[in-house]
């Protein structure tokens, strides 16, 4: 069942069957900094302020409390997120 994603300071969606969170991100034209797509550096990450998430493998990189991979990773449950300035690519 696809759960809602609702962005702080943006909007929500609902991604499409079979999306991680990150490529659902990218369909709705929100760009975020990444390398290597498959948890092993952590230059994806957000925070997840509400909601759950989980893994299709366990991601090598450290994922501070609070944080989550959407490299790697997919909704549960409706969840809330918020995309720090930092990790935002500007045009
Ligand atoms: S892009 Fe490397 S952990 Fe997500």
């Amino acid at each position: 069942m696809a759960h809602i994603v609702k962005i702080i300071d943006g909007f929500s969606f609902m991604p499409r069957e079979g999306q991680n969170l990150l490529e659902a991100l990218e369909s709705q034209q929100i760009e975020i900094d990444y390398q290597c797509r498959e948890g092993f550096c952590g230059a994806c990450q957000v925070d997840l302020v509400d909601g759950e998430v989980s893994y299709d493998q366990e991601p090598v990189a450290f994922v501070p409390a609070g944080r989550v991979l959407p490299c790697c990773c997919r909704a549960t449950s409706d969840i809330t997120i918020e995309i720090p300035e930092s990790q935002r690519k500007t045009g």
